[in-house]
């Protein structure tokens, strides 16, 4: 497993992605490619994808996003043969391979083209709808901040988001829409800004946790890569490796445990 760069971007809701991050690391921790197959879980812009196939490696690549698929036809047509890009979720990244595999990495949270997209929502920087839905269907942002009980709201923002004012913040939700209903990025953000204040010192806006929370939730990203990580242990061959980045404490922590649980480095608890 990897340590992401830490810390919330100042961008919105999670790391901006124009350049691979820990492209090196992974590629280090991955060992030599040449002649094997390599699962890329989260395709994005095909960053790691790319340095890959540059490397020797055949790759079989998916992304949730239909838009991220559709921007990578082009790799994929370049690489005829070595590149197989499939729209799917990485929980079930086994059976979309349907074969065993050499290697398998996960670049985990939301990519620059989905931050700087604003009709996407994710960004509280930027007006849009208040969607944050990477594989665009199911429930948006808007129906849970519309919808769910000021209760839920706060254990999304609290456990998700890891935001101390949670309980403040989905009891002024509450109280808000029933006048209006909130629909955009930046509605909800500067009525965030008003409830809680800004300090100039905060290096990052007061509705960054909160943004991160229901991103975390409407994606189940969580729940996504605990599924991915059992997957990616049923398709390695023997001796297959597995690199995970992650960005925040709540995935760094599942993969913390999963990995030294299946490695036999602790009780298995
Ligand atoms: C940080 S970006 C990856 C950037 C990529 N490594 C690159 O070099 O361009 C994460 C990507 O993973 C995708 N993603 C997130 N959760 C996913 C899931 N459960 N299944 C498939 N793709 C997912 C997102 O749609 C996004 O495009």
């Amino acid at each position: 497993m990897m340590a992401g760069p830490g810390g919330v971007s100042p961008a919105g809701g999670g790391p901006a992605r124009h350049i691979p991050v820990l492209l090196d690391e992974v590629l280090a921790a991955l060992g030599a490619v040449e002649g094997k197959t390599v699962i890329d879980g989260t395709f994005g812009a095909g960053g790691y994808t790319a340095a890959l196939l540059e490397r020797g490696a055949s790759v079989i690549a998916i992304d949730r996003d239909p838009e991220a698929v559709a921007a990578g036809r082009s790799l994929e047509a370049r690489w005829a043969g070595k590149l197989r890009l499939v729209h799917g979720q990485f929980s079930e990244l086994d059976i979309v391979a349907g074969e065993p595999v050499d290697a398998v990495v996960l670049d985990i949270g939301v990519s620059s083209m989905q931050l700087d997209e604003a009709e996407r929502g994710f960004s509280f920087r930027q007006e849009g709808p208040l969607d944050m839905r990477m594989a665009k269907e199911g429930m948006s942002a808007a129906d849970v901040v519309n919808r769910f009980q000021a209760g839920d709201l706060a254990r999304i923002f609290g456990i998700l988001g890891e935001e101390k004012h949670a309980g403040r913040i989905a009891r002024m939700i509450e109280k808000r829409r029933k006048e209006k209903p909130f629909e955009t990025t930046l509605d909800l953000a500067n009525a965030i800004e008003r409830l809680v204040g800004r300090n100039p010192r905060d290096k990052i806006h007061p509705a960054t946790r909160v943004f991160q929370g229901l991103r975390i939730f409407v994606n189940d990203e969580l729940g996504e890569l605990a599924r991915a990580l059992f997957a990616a242990e049923r398709v390695l061959k023997p001796g297959g490796r597995l690199a995970v980045v992650t960005f925040h404490s709540l995935e760094d922590r599942i993969v913390k445990r999963f990995l030294s649980a299946r490695s036999g480095l602790s009780g298995g608890s």
